[in-house]
Order: structure tokens, then sequence, then C-alpha cells
């Protein structure tokens, strides 16, 4: 089963490095950003964990709990942390599930079998707090995510849901906004009351 945008994020009891939980009791009223890495001990998803770990207020700020993944289990998860602590300078407290029979990686299609039949590339499921599946990213091994981005997509999707607004390329918080073709120019006055910069009909821009 391919998952997709707008899909319900399926629900798993594992075990993780805080303990055993259920994917939807644990994730409760919050957002979740749930990202699987390759491996322990590998120097890409290291700094990965640390840059998480770093990001905690920043994620909480925005009511998102991080989870990860891997093919690990929980005993080489947590000495692994101790590696991630010393060496990215942070404090890992987010848990990490051990996914050691791919239960999971296959349930999220994490494994790629032309990339690795053993090992998850580097998928992130970004999941609203009604469990809907709001954003998928897939990068491979050799490459480390963008944690400025990771903020970024879920700052615009946390407006957008506030707002009813969408966000163009390469918008950062503080940008105009674009008020979406789906509200007439009726409604938007209702809306957004600031008024708007209207290039083409279909193209308004607004201050929020
Ligand atoms: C890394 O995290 O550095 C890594 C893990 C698996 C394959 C390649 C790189």
């Amino acid at each position: 089963m391919s998952l997709r945008l707008g899909d319900t994020a399926p629900n798993f009891q594992i075990a993780t490095t805080t303990g055993d939980i259920d994917f939807h009791e644990w994730a409760g009223d919050s957002w979740v950003f749930f990202f699987s890495h390759p491996a322990d001990f590998t120097p890409v998803c290291t700094t990965e964990m640390g840059r998480t770990a770093q990001l905690a207020d920043q994620f909480e700020a925005r009511n998102v709990k991080p989870l990860g993944l891997s093919t690990d289990s929980v005993e080489e998860h947590l000495q692994w942390i101790e590696d991630v602590n010393a060496t990215q300078n942070t404090t890992l407290k987010f848990p990490i599930v051990a996914d050691k029979d791919f239960k999971i990686a296959e349930l999220y299609e994490m494994i790629h079998p032309g990339e690795s039949e053993t090992a998850a590339v580097r998928s992130v499921f970004i999941i609203d707090p009604k469990k809907k599946i709001r954003l998928t990213m897939t990068y491979p091994m050799s490459v480390g995510r963008n944690f400025t981005e990771i903020l970024r997509v879920i700052d615009s999707m946390q407006l957008s849901d506030e707002k009813r607004i969408a966000t163009p390329a390469d918008w950062v918080p503080g940008n105009r906004v674009i008020i979406p073709p789906s509200i007439k120019n009726e409604e938007a006055k209702d809306l957004f009351p600031q008024g708007w910069e209207e290039l083409r009909p279909y193209l308004r821009l607004t201050e929020v």
C-alpha cells in the first residue's frame, strides 16, 4: 500500500529509546516529524540526529514531536545517542524507534531496495494532529536533510491551516502569502481586510 498525502498515518506499537509506544497515542494532539535514517554510528545520521536534538525548542514551539527510526536495536540507539550528544554538543531527548524486523520501515515504505535492502532511506513524514500525512520527503543515503526547510514547511502548513492561505516559492515567515483562487474576492474582503495586491486575478498577494 502506497502512503499518500491526506492518508491517515498508519498506527503501530513499537519499542523506542524512551520506552514502548503506541504511535497514535504517543502523538496525541501534536504534529509529528517522523523520520528514518539508514543506520546508527554513521556520520550523516549523527549530524541529523544532533540537529533534531538541537532544535528541540523550535519543534516544541510549533507543537511538533520528533520521532526517529532505524532498523537498529534500542541498545544500539542508546549507545549511539551518547556519541550524538558528545559530537553534536546537544542532549537528545526525543524517542528513536528500534525497527529491528523492518515492520514499520516496510509499513511506511522507508526501505527502497534499489538503494539498500537492509537499511531505511532518509524518509520524512510530517503528520498533523488529526494523524493525516501532510508532507513526505525522501532523501538518499548521502544527503543530510535541511532542517531549516523542515521548520519552514511546518510553518507554512500551520499558517495555511490557520489563515486559509498558500505560500509562494521560497516563502519564509514574514513574507507575503497567496490568497488561493478558491477564495473569491467577495469572501477575500472579509478574510483579508488588510487588502491584497492583484498581479493576476489568480495571483493575489497579501500580508498576514
Ligand atoms: C551516513 O549517515 O553517513 C550514511 C549512512 C548510510 C549510508 C551512507 C551514509
